[in-house]
């Protein structure tokens, strides 16, 4: 009998090496190389194979944009993070954890899109199983077909044969192609089969949208190559005990990539959320210390959120810190900040951020919120319940300008809160819009502000 060859891939570069190695050759990640059942010569690139008209040069003036033709999706939300709705011969590539509604939307653009022939493969689900779910979500169109699929070249005949205007392929790790040996969800099938899928999009000018599972890491499983080879990739955020759900771009070919969604999960599938500021503030607790809200900016909207922090007397020689929502180390680096600077001690407690509702904030606009969340924790003295604020905390203790400062005070004068603390330099483009603008420079003096 033929003995099986076995080759190692790294999943992150896709290197491939005969032996195994605990740091990748080519880009130096550890713990990446997986083993995976050898192709033979003919088998490898079935994607390549495809590749036979030579493609002249063209001048840049006889293309024609028609390509740039965007599905509206029905949600507005989607939209946004798309750059404005689904582009014509486009693989989006949408990831998630399990459970987080993945295929839940994917069921519902189809709704929305009823006047379209959508193709809806699934290689996770039975046709029982998905009707239920369309039942559900009261899908009830006739040009919605349903195939149970795996086999990628099956699934790309359907599509040449069909023509249709939209395809959804949930998930791409169920999918394989029959001539290789690997099982499914392997790093060479998802690689290959995305590549299949892709060359079927640009072909027939379809678009279509695939599901991906993710990885413990959190990023989607199968090579990084992955995102490489599709225009754009979405990812699911949120905490699934919450009904709060972030779609955000991570990639995008043909639009920006800090735009977000929110949608909420409900017993009738998503909904969008129309005011995320007031859903993420729903249910904030009154005259507790240790909570503050304040204002960030997730592409070009304004979203207002509630920061608590939490300090408490710690047991341990080591003290514990802890943030959720918000890096780790910039949390150390602002308590650092805080003692040295500003004379609030936190070397014998323990320090935990979270940052409510299931988002996640990376802008250093949010750093003043969260001094403020801890000091008031620390004191115990709670914070003013009518009062946002925002701003950078730099390593000398002071508080920097932000950008779009008009924009986030106009969001908190909306919702209803009539003062704002941000730093000194932004104070003076903001007066007159309906708050009491306070503009500080160092964390006492925020403090000070934000507690009387
Ligand atoms: P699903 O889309 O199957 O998740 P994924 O494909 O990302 O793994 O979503 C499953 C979850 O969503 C499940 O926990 C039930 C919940 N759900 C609702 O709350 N309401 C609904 O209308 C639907 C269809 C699902
Ligand atoms: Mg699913």
């Amino acid at each position: 009998m033929a003995k099986i060859k076995s080759v190692f891939v790294c999943s992150e570069c896709g290197y491939e090496s005969p032996k195994w190695y605990g740091k990748c050759p080519g880009c130096s990640n550890w713990n990446t190389m997986q083993e995976e059942i050898k192709e033979s010569a003919k088998a490898t690139s079935i994607s390549q194979r495809r590749v036979s008209a030579y493609t002249k040069p063209v001048s840049v003036n006889e293309i024609s944009t028609k390509d740039e033709e965007r599905f509206d999706s029905g949600f507005r939300e989607l939209n946004r993070v798309l750059g404005g709705g689904i582009v014509k011969g486009s693989l989006v590539l949408l990831g998630g954890d399990p459970g987080i509604g993945k295929s839940t939307i994917l069921m519902q653009i189809c709704k929305n899109l009823s006047s379209l022939n959508i193709l809806y493969v699934s290689g996770e689900e039975s046709k029982r199983q998905l009707k239920l779910r369309a039942d559900r979500l009261g899908v009830t169109d006739s040009n919605l077909m349903i195939m149970t699929e795996t086999d990628v070249e099956i699934i790309v005949e359907e599509i040449k044969s069909q023509k249709p205007d939209l395809v959804m392929i949930d998930s791409i790790q169920t999918m394989m192609i029959r001539d290789l040996s690997s099982s499914a969800g392997s790093i060479t099938q998802v690689r290959e089969s995305t590549n299949l899928i892709m060359h079927t999009a640009k072909d027939y000018d379809i678009p279509v949208m695939v599901v991906g599972h993710v990885n413990k890491e959190g990023s989607i499983a199968g090579p990084k190559v992955l995102e490489h080879i599709v225009d754009t990739v979405l990812y699911f955020e949120g905490d699934k005990q919450m009904s709060c759900r972030i779609l955000r771009a991570v990639k995008n070919r043909f639009g920006s990539t800090n735009e977000i969604g929110v949608f909420e999960m409900t017993d009738k599938g998503l909904q969008e959320v129309e005011n995320p500021s007031k859903m993420m503030l729903s249910g904030r607790p009154k005259g507790v210390s240790g909570t503050v809200v304040t204002c960030s900016l997730e592409g070009t909207r304004p979203i207002l959120t509630e920061i608590q922090g939490l300090a408490t007397q710690s047991g341990y020689g080591n003290p514990r810190r802890m943030s959720t929502g918000f890096d780790y180390n910039r949390l150390s680096m602002l308590l650092a900040v805080l003692e040295k600077r500003a004379g609030y001690y936190f070397n014998n407690m323990d320090a935990f951020v979270n940052i409510v509702g299931g988002l996640r904030i990376d802008e250093p606009a949010v750093d003043l919120a969260i001094c403020m969340a801890l000091i008031s924790s620390l004191k115990d003295i709670p914070v003013l319940e009518n009062a946002v604020v925002f701003g950078e905390v730099g390593l000398a203790g002071e508080i920097r300008s932000i950008s779009q400062a008009q924009q986030r005070v106009s969001e908190a004068v909306r919702l209803g809160f009539d003062k704002i603390i941000l730093p000194y330099h932004n104070s003076k483009n903001v007066d007159n819009m309906g708050a009491e603008v306070i503009g500080v420079k160092n964390l006492r003096q925020a403090f000070e502000a934000i507690s009387e």
